[in-house]
């Protein structure tokens, strides 16, 4: 296995002799509870498909989840009998209509949320419009501004701002580290990332939450990285407005629903900002006037998405049977395995761990810095371990646990060791950072 020339040992060129590690994969896939029989329940690469005769490693599913086997066949059969044969009758003979909230109630386990507190709709973008604005209506009246998590995914600080722009108040970006600092009677509500898209850094969400209450102000949650990857407790922390993407960790399909999570004791005076015909109370009354409805069911807004909407609920059932608590274990041993195969494999210097070691502090991805981190991702594409790439120069891998084995881990820190070792080092000021 090893490149390394004759003449040179493999400490000179920092080339590794042999894929040590992969008998560990093996061992610690063969122990792994959420091993064959979960991964099975999804569409992955098989060996055969590569000419190599490796199968493909996919670590994207922070970015788009894999497809679960069960979606085309339900899918297959909503267009065929439900919108073919039935026709308009499914909106009820087919349970369309309550699907927002249906769906709503099979996501609440994975964020810790009861029955009845989370509709399923629209993009995370709209629905971080609806938590905001919804929350500084709630807030008191002498609240001048909201704080923005600093190193927030764009959207929510575009969104955050037209939001403060439009209801007057001002927006203070703000790093989670420093919110419970920073907080002040005056502060409506913070929204904040639970799992930073770039880093893959976890935020303290009970921690946060209980400071922004214990100044008066209301604490919003984007969950986009954080549900499905590790367990969210939405409830037990008092989280009161949160948002989340469900075709990241939940595997929903691309642009699939995202989801409004509105505390219980918050429903009643939750004032969206967006209410359209599918919120009122009496949708099919077509009074001029809004009323509306009771609950999480005013969270909604136009006609749902259902093809999108029944691909979801059906992805969902590949969380039949697993424990939140596995996943996250999973997670944290295969971020570990992997940025120990990085060290061993990857040449010194050529990269750095971005993503934070301490587990309490790490989401469910590895983001190394990397100079020429967007060529070194193609050529990885092009070996067929697929991660991302996020300006300027970060290599981005998510470790999804009901399917990312340690093998994968293993394979990918290989090839990315194979690549760096062909491709020249471009930017010296990574050069001497750890593996
Ligand atoms: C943390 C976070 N928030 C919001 C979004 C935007 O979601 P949407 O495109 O559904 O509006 C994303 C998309 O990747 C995200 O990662």
């Amino acid at each position: 296995m090893s490149e390394t020339p004759e003449n040179e040992t493999p400490a000179a060129t920092g080339v590794p002799e042999a894929r040590d590690h992969a008998a560990q994969a093996g061992q610690l896939d063969a122990a792994d509870p959420l091993g064959a029989t979960i991964r099975d329940r999804f569409v992955l690469d098989a060996p055969s498909d590569r000419a190599s005769g490796d199968a493909g490693v996919y670590l994207d599913g922070n970015s788009l989840g894999a497809l679960p086997r069960a979606v085309p066949g339900r899918i297959a059969d909503v267009i065929s009998r439900e919108w073919g044969e039935m026709r308009i009758r499914s909106w009820d003979e087919s349970g369309w209509w309550t699907a927002p909230e249906r769906i709503g109630d099979k996501i609440a386990p994975l964020i810790g949320a009861s029955p009845g507190r989370v509709v399923v709709g629209d993009s995370t973008s709209v629905n971080v419009f609806k938590a905001v604005v919804g929350g500084i209506r709630m807030a008191g009246k002498g609240c001048t501004e909201i704080l923005v998590d600093a190193t927030t995914f764009p959207t929510d600080g575009y969104i955050a701002r037209s939001a403060a722009r439009m209801t007057g108040l001002a927006v203070r970006p703000v790093e989670p580290t420093r919110i419970a600092d920073e907080v002040t009677e005056r502060t409506a509500l913070a929204l904040v990332n639970h799992v930073d898209y770039r880093t893959g850094e976890l935020n303290d969400l009970p921690g946060i939450t209980t400071a922004l209450h214990s100044a008066g102000a209301l604490a919003v949650w984007d969950l986009c990285h954080s549900a499905g990857a590790l367990p969210v407790e939405v409830e037990r922390y008092g989280v009161d407005l949160a948002v989340g993407c469900t075709y990241k960790y939940l595997n929903g399909g691309p642009g699939s629903p995202a989801y409004l999570y509105v505390r219980e004791s918050l429903q009643d005076r939750f004032d969206s900002p967006l209410p359209g015909w599918n919120s009122h109370a009496e949708p099919f009354g077509m009074a001029p006037d809004y009323a509306p409805a009771d609950g999480i069911v005013r969270g909604r807004v136009g006609t749902p998405d259902i093809l999108s909407l029944l691909a979801l609920e059906t992805a969902l059932d590949v969380w039949d049977g697993v424990s939140l608590e596995d996943v996250r274990t999973k997670s944290l041993a295969l971020t570990d395995f992997f940025l120990d195969c990085v060290a061993a494999y990857v040449p010194p210097g050529r990269v750095r761990s971005i993503t934070p070691y301490d587990h309490g502090r790490r989401g469910s991805q590895v983001s190394l810095e990397c100079s020429g981190a967007a060529e070194v991702m193609t050529e990885l594409i092009r070996r067929g371990v697929v991660g991302d790439f996020r300006k300027p120069d970060v290599l981005r891998f998510g470790f999804t646990p009901l399917y990312t084995s340690f093998a994968d881990a293993e394979r990918a820190a290989w090839v990315l060791g194979e690549v760096l070792r062909a491709l020249p080092e471009q930017d010296p000021r990574t050069a001497g950072a750890g593996g």
